[in-house]
């Protein structure tokens, strides 16, 4: 059945991808965003701000019982919204990834909104010793290693607090995310080892080569958020990725130069610079989500790896490297800019005159 439903963050590297989607699906939206980061990709199919979608330039701080008026679900993804740009500002990341998400909720509850769907993230697991290393199930002991994931955590806990028989929440802890999207990052592993491979003829190595982490493709991704939004799920946590998709960073990394020799038979450079004793490492089982809902995952990473490198090539030739110049690729430096620049307050409010625009 057709839903009326309000995506936060829907400029974001998921948030646009999901909306076409969903909207694609019958389903009405209102996109909710600040626009922190502008478009900066094409993706055949996908665009920065969905088309004929009822559109919010807005913080997610400020949303009031108003912005959910005929809103029967919600999926929030606005938040700053990986470790290193965190640690960036606590104070900020806290008010806007915590105090943002629970008065969000609470308003959207007041409103009469049946369920909200939660972008959480398996980096809530944090740390497991690599020489005796477990797969992490929902109810594990969670360890988290930054103030992104401490947000997430805190943010679980406050919103499994508001359920009730009128106000569902489904929380989705999902495994880091790779592909295309019209807000792309290269801040993410397979993102930005794809990107290094195509302009430098080399990956370069900054941390342990040995830690691991669950990787899950966007459209993959996007699937798993339209099945809790479209059918009665329990009021619980989730970890969505799948158990092959657990990967050490090495392990990408000969994917990614398998992928390359493929496409254009030439060996990529593997260079160490090993100076970032990055603490994350963290093995997940997906099992609970395999068990109680089938195959919602289907796409490999190798595949998806070459279909990268295609979008690569329509997008960019490779003498010239956008990133060099255009922050939006990289969270935390497009803030520091926009930060510089006198755009955005120091409480990251974007001033309005100078909200992204494509
Ligand atoms: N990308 C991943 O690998 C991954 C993995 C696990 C969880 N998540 C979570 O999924 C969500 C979306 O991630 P993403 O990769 O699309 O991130 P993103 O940074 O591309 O998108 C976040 C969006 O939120 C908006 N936003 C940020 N602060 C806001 C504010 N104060 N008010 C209104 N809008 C605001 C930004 O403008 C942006 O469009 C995030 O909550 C993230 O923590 C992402």
């Amino acid at each position: 059945m057709a839903q009326r439903i309000l995506i936060t963050g829907c400029n974001g590297y998921i948030g646009c991808m999901l909306s076409k989607i969903l909207q694609e699906r019958g389903h009405s939206i209102r996109g909710f965003d600040n626009r922190l980061y502008p478009e900066n990709f094409h993706v055949p199919g996908y665009a920065y701000l969905s088309k004929d979608i009822d559109y919010i330039l807005k913080d997610v701080r400020d949303m009031t019982i108003s912005d959910f008026e005929g809103i029967n679900t919600v999926v929030h993804l606005a938040g700053l919204s990986n470790d290193p740009l965190g640690d960036l500002n606590d104070r900020v990341t806290r008010d806007i990834n915590v105090y943002g998400t629970v008065e969000m909720a609470s308003q959207a509850k007041k409103a009469g909104v049946k369920k909200l769907v939660f972008s959480s993230s398996c980096s809530v697991y944090g740390f497991s010793p690599m020489d005796n290393p477990v797969f992490f199930e929902e109810q594990s002991a969670k360890n988290p290693v930054s103030t992104y994931a401490e947000t997430k955590l805190v943010c679980e806990g406050a919103l499994t607090n508001m359920i009730d028989n009128d106000f569902s929440v489904v929380i989705m802890r999902n495994a880091t995310v790779y592909g295309p999207s019209p807000r792309m990052r290269f801040d993410l592993l397979i993102n930005a080892m794809v990107c290094s491979a195509f302009f430098d003829k080399e990956i370069v190595f900054y941390s342990n080569t040995q830690v691991k982490r669950p990787l899950i493709n966007i459209e993959d991704l996007c699937n798993v958020f339209v099945f809790f939004v479209e059918n009665d799920v329990p009021s619980e946590i989730y970890n969505i990725g799948r158990t092959i998709d657990n990967f050490s960073i090495s392990d990408v990394a000969v994917l990614v130069c398998k992928a390359f020799y493929e496409r254009f038979g030439k060996d990529i450079r593997l260079r160490y610079k090993i100076d970032d004793a990055d603490p994350r490492s963290y093995l997940v089982s997906f099992k609970k989500l395999e068990t109680r809902f089938g195959n919602l995952i289907k796409q490999s990473v190798y595949e998806n790896i070459l279909a990268l490198i295609e979008i690569f090539s329509t997008n960019f030739t490779p003498d010239h490297n956008p990133s060099l110049t255009d922050t939006s690729f990289y969270s935390i430096r497009h803030l520091c800019r926009r930060l510089a620049n006198g755009e955005l307050t120091p409480d990251f409010r974007v001033i309005q005159a100078t909200a992204e625009r494509s």
